[in-house]
Parts: C-alpha cells; structure tokens; sequence
C-alpha cells in the first residue's frame, strides 16, 4: 500500500486557525490534483462540517479512505490538546505544522508541545520532522502582529513559513457554507494565502528538524516594546494585552529573553 505523506496540524491552544489550515490546505492540495485525505482527529467535527459533511453521515471510515483511495498527501487537523487523539496524529505523522495565533499568549504551551513531539520521536516516529511554525489571523493594522511575527522569526528563524495567513472575514465566514475558502470565495485574501502555503509547503518540503525549534521560548521582546508603547499599538489590544503580560513574565525562568 502507498503510504501517504502526512501532515499533522497541532497546537493544544483552542482557536488559533488549526481546523481552518486542515481544510484550506487540504482544498488548496486538492486543486493541485494531488489526492489528499483530510483527517478529522477533533471530536468536535469542525473540519468534517467546515467541508460540509454532517457527521455521522458516512458509513465508510478512515479504513477505506487510506486502502481506496491511495491518497498522496494527508492533512490531519488535531484537537485541542495533547491527549491520545493528538499523541495518535503524531505518530502518524511525517511532519508537524504549527499555526500559531498573531497575539501576546502566542507561544504559551508551544514548548509542551515540542516537549512532547521529541517524546513521540524517541518513542514511536523517529522520522517526525517539523514542517513549520505558521503565523495565523495576522492582523496588518496592529502593531502586535507584527511584533510577535518579528520575534518567532527572530527566535526561530526558518522554521516559520514565509507566508503568513491574515485575519480575513472570509475565512470565518467560509464554514458556515461548508465550503473551503476557495469554492467561497477564491479571490480573498484568505484564499490567495493559503495558496501561498500549499506551494511553500510543496517546494520546500520540511522546514528541517534544527535545534532551534526546540528551545525554549522565553518571552517576547519586540511585542513586549509594541505592549509598552501605546502609540504604536490598537488601544483595545494594548489593554487586553497588558494585563496577562505580568503573568506571562513572572512564568519565565531567565527573564524576557534568553541570551
Ligand atoms: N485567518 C483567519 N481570519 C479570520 N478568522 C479566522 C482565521 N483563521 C481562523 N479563523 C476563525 O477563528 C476561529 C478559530 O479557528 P479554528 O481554525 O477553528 O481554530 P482551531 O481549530 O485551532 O480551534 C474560527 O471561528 C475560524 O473561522
Ligand atoms: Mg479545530
């Protein structure tokens, strides 16, 4: 049997564009003419509803996808959290795509989460690779987004994809016709960057497994200066991100940041 090259789309927050990368890149793929599988692995069946598909609705299951259809490139969207289903997805797993949500709590339990991918590989996937960290909603009016863009690029350099998804309405608007973006509306920001993602992902393969990836993130620098500054940031989002920020510090072993 032909085994599929399999992504597992992971991130124990709830909420940072998982569900929404699983079903875009997978449509995206699929516009390729490149057989993909898309995964559910998330109890909440928001990828199976995202594409349309009322739950419970299928007689065949996972069995038959992988045995009849023979798919080149299989998407699976995780739930949020690292239980058994997530632990499950990763051994499946070729690669790791992390979307990470453009906003102050951006990192928190990333580290859990690769603390946890190099227990899958000693254990189970020796072969799991990172495929890369992807900034998801990002926001090009605030100052905050590109704050925190600046330090996961400054920290983890290559293994953040270039392509950066926005926050775009079409994107949310998109699941309630369950529809991907590109039979939504094809001509949205959303659609044109998840286009972008599929080719990057394509000619690049995996963004490596590189020491950098697993250090610990320990804390912001150019997003805390973006917090500080009023004038530089949406006033909304610099009180919503001061509060937690004591909190966020206080957690870190050696301080804002690393050296
Ligand atoms: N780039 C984006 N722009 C606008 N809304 C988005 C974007 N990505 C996701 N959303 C919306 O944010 C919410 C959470 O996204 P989702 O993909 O379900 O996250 P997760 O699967 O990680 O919980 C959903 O309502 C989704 O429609
Ligand atoms: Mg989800």
């Amino acid at each position: 049997m032909h085994m599929a090259k399999t992504i597992a789309i992971a991130n124990q927050k709830g909420g940072v564009g998982k569900t929404t990368t699983a079903v875009n890149l997978a449509a995206v793929i699929a516009s390729a003419e490149i057989s993909v599988l898309l995964v559910d692995a998330d109890p909440q069946g928001n990828a199976t509803s995202g594409i349309g598909i009322q739950r419970g609705s299928f007689r065949r299951s996972l069995y038959h996808a992988i045995v009849l259809a023979e798919p080149i490139q299989s998407v699976i969207d995780c739930p949020p959290s690292l239980g058994l289903l997530t632990l499950n997805a990763l051994t499946a797993a070729k690669s790791l795509l992390v979307p990470i949500q453009c906003e102050y709590y951006a990192l928190e339990g990333v580290t859990e989460l690769f603390d946890t991918l190099a227990r899958i590989r000693r254990l189970h996937n020796p072969g799991l690779t990172i495929q890369g960290l992807l900034l998801t909603m990002y926001d090009e009016r605030t100052k905050l987004s590109a704050a925190v863009a600046s330090d996961l690029r400054d920290f983890y350099g290559q293994q953040v994809f270039e392509t950066v998804i926005p926050r775009n309405v079409r994107l949310a608007e998109a699941p309630s016709y369950g529809k991907p973006i590109i039979l939504y509306d094809i001509h949205s920001k959303g659609a044109e960057a998840y286009f972008q993602l599929a080719k990057e992902i394509l000619a690049h393969d995996t963004k490596g497994v590189g020491p950098g990836i697993e250090r610990k993130w320990c804390g912001p620098t150019a997003t805390r200066e973006a917090i500080r500054s009023p004038l530089r940031v949406n006033r909304r989002r610099t009180t919503l991100a001061r509060g937690p920020a004591g909190r966020a510090y206080a957690n870190t072993r050696c301080g804002p940041r690393c050296t």
